[in-house]
């Protein structure tokens, strides 16, 4: 029968737009208070437009900490799934203190900020 991988491929397909927009509600509940998607950065955060392969640290308007600075190379997926896990542990002395424990939680906002081209 092939009914079984089309609906396996229906399940996936309505997943991951689900988990972006898991991720759309994460990230206005706990990261737009310092990080903007759209414009230019605020005082509190670099904004974060385009971020999932942008070079570490790379806004011109934001002043970032030596730690991010000195870290080298882009966020791919991986690398911002381990700094969300723990900020210091991945950048010690990151002006940036904010964690997000769940799994779950870190993938969708990944999945959300991937949209954010
Ligand atoms: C209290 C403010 C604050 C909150 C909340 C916050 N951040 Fe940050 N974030 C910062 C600051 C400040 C920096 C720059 C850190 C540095 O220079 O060391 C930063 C840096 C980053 C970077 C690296 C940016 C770059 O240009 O290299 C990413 C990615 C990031 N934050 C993602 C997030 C996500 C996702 C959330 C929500 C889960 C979040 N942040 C919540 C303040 C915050």
């Amino acid at each position: 029968m092939a009914v079984r991988p089309i609906l396996v491929l229906l399940l996936l397909l309505a997943v991951r737009p689900a988990l972006a927009a898991d991720g759309r509600t994460l990230f206005a509940d706990q990261c737009a208070s310092c990080h903007s998607l759209a414009g230019a950065s605020g005082p509190d955060g670099p904004s974060l437009k385009g971020i999932v392969w942008r070079k570490v640290a790379a806004r011109s308007d934001f002043v970032y900490s030596g730690a991010l600075k000195s870290l080298g190379g882009s966020w791919s997926p991986s690398r911002l799934d381990e700094f969300l896990k723990d900020t210091q542990g991945f950048a010690p002395g990151t002006g940036m203190n904010f964690v997000v424990d769940s799994p779950q939680d870190r993938a969708a906002l990944i999945a959300y900020l991937r949209t954010a081209r």
